[in-house]
């Protein structure tokens, strides 16, 4: 392994250093009309490093994470973990950055309430937290505003497995005196956080824990495939039924964070709507689930090579289509903005169903803003393609928000002005130089 200087450490995960701040006052300037070109490297996964990271606190002995997204969302987990005690050492090498995390001395006490209301993520501590040191204190967790996001499947499952809990004055306040033991679980929905936090409860109660309707999404499959190699036993993943055997010792291991399909299918957008080629390094299609075929049908073609996806443009051009977000293998919630981007400017009219979260089209106003014709009835946006779009100063509202006003951003006349650029930073790795390597006029200001 070869591991390069400290500087370019520092340039791609900048907020390791001690007195790093989010500049929040910057905004990010972007010139549309160029086809972009060349090679993306698709980072791991935002929504997998982050359950992948609070399992190394199941174990005392070292894991290690290769192929780590430089996100805000990491850093801003790093801090939080951090101050429970664990250590972290950070490396670059030539196949991106690593981390190795040591929860030897981890002190369940003290979880900073205002880096917990930063990051939905969090809220998956209370699982890993019950299952090592049987407690748990936890500040309600915050995360994206996409709509109400409860935690009521989560703690259901956990008081299921023995863990009593209370919630008071914005406080989560968990127990397992007695250890956690196996339960059978159903849950109401396929809910990817409540399965991973069971998922890490689980691995560690004694006795055989059964989850019904779980998540399939990829990210799950890596928790299972990261935690299998610490050595719990879990069988399943992928699958709507996990049966997780707990009790097992668990040892390090070493992890390769698994790609990125949002941030893929968030490029393939970018690829088309700017009529350009790229190739899209990492990318695995079949991780796209339903969104491959919607994209097909999109006029988005995707090619795959011996190293990723090749994105581009239908010779036929963008057409409108009709998408329903569902949990996967279903059209991913996550995709549904910048999806929405590029069908502002496809040929005839889309219809864009939201139902997983209440209050996830914030970034229709700002596409309307930018020369977009869209309509909202309850939880479908009516998308009519027009022929062009311009800049305008747009905030972001989410990461998803965020990424779809740099797709349009990329595909309109003139400059875009994006405010609200944490919610950028939260979610995809090193963005704007990774499309400025692509021919994109992107500056941060
Ligand atoms: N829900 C409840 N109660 C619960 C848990 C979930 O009512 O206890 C509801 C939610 O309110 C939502 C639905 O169930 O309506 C699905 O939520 P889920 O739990 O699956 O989502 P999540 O775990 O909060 C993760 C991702 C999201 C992604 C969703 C769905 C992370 C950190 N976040 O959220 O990612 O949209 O799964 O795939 O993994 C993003 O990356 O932009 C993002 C928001």
């Amino acid at each position: 392994m070869t591991v390069l200087p400290s500087s370019s450490l520092q340039a791609a995960a900048p907020w390791l250093r001690a007195d790093w701040r989010p500049d929040s006052g910057q905004v990010l300037a972007v010139r549309g009309g160029r086809p972009l070109e060349g090679v993306y490297p698709i980072s791991g996964a935002k929504n997998a490093i982050l359950p992948l990271m609070i399992s190394a606190l199941l174990t005392p002995h070292l894991v290690t994470l290769r192929n780590v997204p430089a996100s805000l969302d990491v850093a801003v987990l790093s801090a939080l973990l951090r101050r429970l005690g664990t250590e972290m050492h950070w490396s670059m090498t030539a196949s991106g950055l690593s981390v190795t995390l040591s929860a030897d001395r981890l002190q369940p006490g003290s979880i900073d309430g205002e880096l917990v209301s930063r990051m939905r993520a969090s809220v998956l501590l209370l699982g890993a937290l019950l299952a090592r040191c049987g407690e748990a204190r936890l500040p309600m967790p915050g995360g994206d505003a996409i709509g109400l996001r409860g935690i009521d499947f989560h703690l259901a499952g956990l008081r299921a497995m023995g863990a009593e809990i209370e919630l008071a004055s914005g406080l989560i306040e968990a127990r397992a005196p007695q250890g956690l033991t196996g339960a059978e679980i159903l849950l109401p929905l396929p809910s990817v956080g409540a399965t991973e936090n069971l998922m890490l409860a689980a691995v560690a109660a004694s006795g055989t824990t059964v989850i019904r309707n779980a998540a399939r999404e990829p990210e799950i499959v890596d928790l299972a495939h990261c935690l299998g190699a610490m050595g719990a036993k879990i069988v399943g993943a992928g699958s709507h039924v996990l049966t997780i055997e707990g009790g097992a010792a668990l040892t390090g291991a070493v992890h390769d964070v698994v790609p990125d399909r949002i941030e893929l299918g968030t490029l393939a957008c970018v690829a088309a709507v700017t009529d350009g080629e790229i190739l899209l390094r990492h990318g695995r299609a079949a991780h796209l689930g339903a969104a491959l075929s919607a994209f097909q049908a999109a006029g988005v073609d995707l090619c795959e090579e011996a190293d990723g996806l090749r994105a581009r443009r239908a010779p036929g051009g963008l057409a409108g289509i009709d998408v329903v977000t569902q949990p996967y293998p279903g059209f991913a919630t996550d995709l549904q903005a910048p999806t929405m981007a590029l069908l502002t400017l496809a040929k005839g009219a889309s219809a864009i169903t939201e139902t997983l979260f209440e209050q996830r089209f914030l970034h229709v106003g700002e596409l309307r803003r930018m020369g977009a014709d869209i309509a909202v009835h309850g939880r479908t946006a009516r998308v009519r393609g027009v022929a062009g779009l311009h800049g305008a100063t747009v905030a972001c509202t989410d990461v998803r928000a965020a990424a779809a006003l740099v797709i349009a951003g990329l595909a309109a006349d003139g400059e875009t002005v994006l405010t609200g650029l944490d919610h950028l930073d939260r979610g995809y790795d090193r963005i704007v130089d990774k499309l400025a390597a692509c021919g994109a006029d992107i500056v941060r200001r």
